[in-house]
């Protein structure tokens, strides 16, 4: 155990494999600026903001409770990717879907990290055949060197260019979620 973990401190990402990137500062900081920027979008105009599963869960939970848009509701998703590893299509598939309608709503996807952008390519499409208002991506980190799908983030938490991020929400093999800061992970 470490000398943190033994005196009761928590998610100071002190392994010698992790390294902060963004503190829990910074990360409050920017999700309340990104909450102010999506409550002067929408108003109070009909919104569905839905959180991709599980890597998302603590963005969503920080970023929705600051909204002040009276017509917000939430709903959730869950995706999986099959086929990556073994070099075929990379195709996504819904393990959850949403259970509110989106039809003439506005629907915002908040999601822990963009990176090939096949996720949020299979999402957008398949909420914009739903006849919703308007589509778009709240995203805590927007990795930028992997795109391989055309996918705009509409709002952007922070921008990396690459590495493999753990903490607040993400993680590696289950593990490091619960972490308070974004850090990344090294080897
Ligand atoms: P995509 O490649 O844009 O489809 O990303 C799919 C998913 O991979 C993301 O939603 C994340 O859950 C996961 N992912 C991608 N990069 C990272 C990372 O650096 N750390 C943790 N999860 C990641
Ligand atoms: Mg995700």
């Amino acid at each position: 155990m470490s000398d943190a973990a033994r005196s009761g401190e928590k998610g100071s990402c002190d392994a010698g494999n992790l390294a902060v990137l963004f503190t829990q500062d910074e990360i409050e900081k920017r999700v309340s600026e990104l909450a102010r920027l999506i409550d002067a979008s929408y108003g109070c105009e009909p919104l569905v903001a839905v959180c991709v599963l599980k890597g998302a869960f603590m963005f969503f939970s920080d970023l929705t409770r600051r909204l002040s848009n009276p017509n917000l509701e939430l709903d959730f998703v869950r995706l999986s990717s099959y086929g990556k590893s073994q070099n075929s299509s990379g195709r996504v598939i819904f393990n959850k879907d949403t259970e509110v309608d989106i039809k003439g709503k506005h629907a915002l996807i908040v999601e822990d990290i963009v990176d090939s952008g096949r996720s949020m390519r299979f999402l957008c499409d398949q909420f914009k055949a739903r006849k919703p208002l308007s589509v778009a991506i709240a995203s805590l980190v927007d990795k930028r060197e992997r795109r391989e799908s055309d996918v705009k983030v509409d709002f952007s938490g922070f921008t990396v260019d690459k590495g493999f991020l753990v903490g607040y929400g993400m993680d590696y093999a289950e593990k490091y979620r619960a972490l308070p800061d974004i850090c990344e992970l090294k080897n």
